[in-house]
């Protein structure tokens, strides 16, 4: 079904599509990668070496595959030249409808026949996305993860009328590229936002009503659950402004189970993202290493 042999254009050279083109380079895919901006698309370049380079050093990469994948990745600024005779089309550009209806209309014409247009937007409507170019059915959500080169989930995302041919080839294509593919019915939050924001929302309940304290919550999910980083830390990381718009648009949506928690809401008032602006639940030092026993504790709240 996939040929080493089939193109792969990937448009928008930001933090998402540096780490798609690499994926697809480095698993043997001529791969175009296209951005409005020809600073970016340098940049994009670089940082994509730079990953070939560090796993050479690392030993995890032949210096002949690190090679091998430069080669595969192509820049260009055209996209109705790069787009040309694609099989398979990754929209990641930012985060808005008429931007990403404004590159399928102009890509999706030149693609090889029955090439899959997937989209890697994480709110967004497939549906909506799909209904704006003519054949809707070859449409789909191929929702990576940040950062790619490190994170094997890719959550194929079905909108109203996804066909099953396309299902089929966007699951090869998370195969080629080393890639778990799941299926999610469009809906909001698809299945990982809406869990994470979950359980951020509920160790933030807990810590405001003095159930355990931060570094507590935080331990019982590494310990007790194998979890990489607890909730809180996560949140931090995240940043607690991003947390609660997506909390919103889930209240809004799914309704009161997602009703953000006031801890939330008072720590955004107060500026405490997280990470980036040295302070949320823990504090951090400019260089942004956790200062020891900061926790946010239930009686300082
Ligand atoms: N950041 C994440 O963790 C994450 C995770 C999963 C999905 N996403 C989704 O991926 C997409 C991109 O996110 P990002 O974080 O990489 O954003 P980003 O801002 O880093 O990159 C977006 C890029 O798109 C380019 N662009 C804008 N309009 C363009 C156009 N018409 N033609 C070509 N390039 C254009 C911009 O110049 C920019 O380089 C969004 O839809 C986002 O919701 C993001």
């Amino acid at each position: 079904m996939i040929d080493k042999k089939h193109k792969v254009v990937v448009v928008g050279a930001g933090l998402m599509g540096t780490g798609i083109a690499h994926a697809f380079a480095s698993s043997g895919f001529t791969t175009y990668l296209v951005d409005s901006n020809t600073e970016t698309l340098k940049k994009a370049e670089e940082n994509i070496h730079a990953i070939l380079d560090g796993g050479v050093k690392l030993g995890k990469l032949a210096v002949e595959a690190a090679e091998t994948a430069k080669a595969n990745l192509r820049t260009d600024a055209v996209l109705a030249h790069a787009a040309q005779g694609a099989h398979l089309l990754v929209e990641t550009v930012s985060e808005n409808l008429a931007v990403k209806k404004a590159v399928l209309a102009e890509a999706v014409p030149v693609l090889a026949t029955g090439a899959v247009i997937a989209t890697n937007t994480s709110a967004l409507s497939v549906t909506e996305i799909a209904a704006s170019v003519q054949s809707p059915e070859r449409v789909i959500g191929m929702h990576f993860f940040n950062p790619v080169h490190k994170m094997k989930l890719v959550e194929l995302v079905l909108g109203i009328a996804t066909d099953e041919a396309t299902v089929a080839t966007s699951r090869a294509w998370c195969d080629a590229i080393g890639k778990t593919s799941i299926l999610v019915n469009e809906s909001p939050g698809l299945t990982t936002s809406r869990m994470s924001a979950m359980l951020g929302n509920e160790a933030m309940w807990m810590l405001q009503e003095g159930t355990a304290s931060a570094e507590d919550i935080d331990t019982a999910l590494r310990m007790g659950f194998n979890h990489p980083m607890g909730p809180l830390e996560l949140g931090d990381m995240t940043g607690w402004d991003t947390r609660l718009s997506v909390l919103r648009y889930l209240h809004s949506t799914l309704g009161e189970k997602f009703r953000p928690c006031p801890l939330i809401i008072k720590m955004v008032a107060a500026g405490r993202y997280g990470r980036k602006t040295g302070h949320g639940v823990y504090k951090y030092d400019e260089k942004g290493q956790r200062v020891a026993n900061s926790g946010l504790k239930a009686n300082n709240l």
